[in-house]
C-alpha cells in the first residue's frame, strides 16, 4: 500500500519533541483564523488568543456609532518584541499569523476569498463564546472533523438534517470545503482552514471552533464562537442543537487518544473519497513537518562545522587562546 494513503503513526499523537517541531514547523508558520468582524463588536472587549503558547491581542478601535465594518481593527501579539501579520476579507473574515515567517495570505490561502465573498460575514452578531479543556491531541479532533464517516452512528440529530449520503469535501491547498448537500448549497457551509480553525455555518446560525495545542501532546484547548441573527429563544435552540455535535465529538476524541496513547491503535489506511480530507490535511503536517526537520538537521551540521573551524583555527597555549597563523 502507497505509504501517502496510510494515517500519521500514533507517536505523532503523543510525542513531545513531535509536538515542539510541529510548533516550528506548522504553527508559527500558519495562518489562524481568529473570527468574523462580529466578534469584536463589543469596542470595551479585548479579545486575547493563546494559540501555540502565543498570545494575541484584538482590539476595535473604531467609535461606536461607525457600525461593524474591519475599520479600525487591529491585531497584536502580547510579546512586543514577537512580530505578526493579520488580513481581513473583503466579506470580513479575520486571520492572524504567529509569526513574521509566514507566506502573503493571499499566497496561503489561494483561493479562498473567491468562496467566502460569497458571504457576507457582518451580518450574524456574536452570542456566546466557551472554552475547555479536551484530552487529546489536536490532531484527534482534526481527524474527526476532516470527514463524516462517524456522522452517521455519533451524531445522530445531525445526520437528520444533513444526511451523510452526499457528504463531500473538497481540498484546497490550505483549507477544506465540506459539502454537506449538494442540492442545497445555500445550507450549511462548513470551512476547515489549516491547521487548527474551522467555521461552520449551519442550523441558522454559524459557530467557529480552534483546537488549541498544549505542550503536552495529549491535550487541547477547545474554543468555541456562537454567532446568531434571532432572539434568544432562538439562539438557545440553535446553541442546543450544535453542542451536541460538539458533545459528541468530544467524547469520540478522548476515547480515540485513549487508544493512541495505550497502544491499541498504531498506524492505519484512509479511505481515499471518504477520508480525503484527513488525507489531505495529514500530509500536508507530514510535508511540514519533514521539511522543517531537514533545514533544522543542515543548520545544525553547518554549526558544528563552523565550530571544528574555530577549534581547528585555534591553539591553546599558556597566553590563553591564539588563532593559527
Ligand atoms: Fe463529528
Amino acid at each position: 500500500m502507497d505509504s501517502i494513503s496510510r494515517t500519521l503513526p500514533a507517536s505523532w499523537f503523543c510525542s513531545p519533541a513531535l509536538y515542539q517541531l510541529e510548533r516550528r514547523a506548522v504553527f508559527l508558520r500558519s495562518w489562524h483564523f481568529l473570527g468574523p468582524v462580529t466578534r469584536f463588536q463589543n469596542r470595551k472587549e479585548t479579545i486575547i488568543y493563546e494559540i501555540a503558547q502565543v498570545t494575541i491581542i484584538v482590539e476595535n478601535t473604531s467609535p461606536e456609532s461607525a457600525g461593524i465594518t474591519s475599520e479600525g481593527i487591529i491585531v497584536y501579539a502580547k510579546d512586543k518584541t514577537r512580530q505578526i501579520k493579520y488580513h481581513l476579507t473583503p466579506s470580513g473574515l479575520l486571520f492572524s499569523t504567529l509569526s513574521l515567517d509566514t507566506p502573503p495570505f493571499e499566497e496561503y490561502f489561494a483561493g479562498l476569498e473567491a468562496l467566502t465573498n460569497t458571504v457576507d460575514f457582518t451580518k450574524l452578531p456574536h452570542r456566546r463564546s466557551i472554552s475547555y479543556t479536551g484530552r487529546f491531541n489536536w490532531k484527534t479532533m482534526i481527524d474527526g472533523f476532516q470527514e463524516c464517516l462517524h456522522c452517521q452512528y455519533t451524531h445522530p440529530t445531525f445526520s437528520k438534517f444533513y444526511p451523510p449520503t452526499f457528504y463531500s469535501v473538497t481540498n484546497h491547498q490550505t483549507f477544506s470545503q465540506h459539502i454537506a448537500d449538494p442540492s442545497k448549497p445555500s445550507d450549511g457551509l462548513f470551512l476547515y482552514f489549516f491547521p487548527i480553525c474551522t467555521l461552520n455555518v449551519y442550523g441558522g446560525g454559524m459557530s467557529s471552533f480552534r483546537t488549541c495545542p498544549a505542550p503536552e501532546p495529549g491535550m487541547s484547548r477547545m474554543e468555541f464562537d456562537y454567532y446568531h441573527n434571532g432572539t434568544e429563544e432562538e439562539f438557545e435552540e440553535y446553541f442546543k442543537f450544535v453542542r451536541q455535535v460538539a458533545v459528541e465529538d468530544f467524547e469520540l476524541c478522548e476515547k480515540a487518544q485513549q487508544g493512541l496513547e495505550g497502544g491499541v491503535y498504531g498506524e492505519g489506511i484512509l479511505n481515499p473519497v471518504k477520508e480525503n480530507g484527513v488525507l489531505f490535511y495529514q500530509r500536508r503536517v507530514r510535508e511540514c513537518v519533514y521539511k522543517q526537520f531537514e533545514v533544522e538537521k543542515r543548520e545544525k551540521e553547518v554549526r558544528e562545522e563552523e565550530d571544528k573551524v574555530a577549534v581547528n583555527g585555534l591553539e591553546v597555549g599558556d597566553g590563553g587562546v591564539v588563532a593559527v597563523q
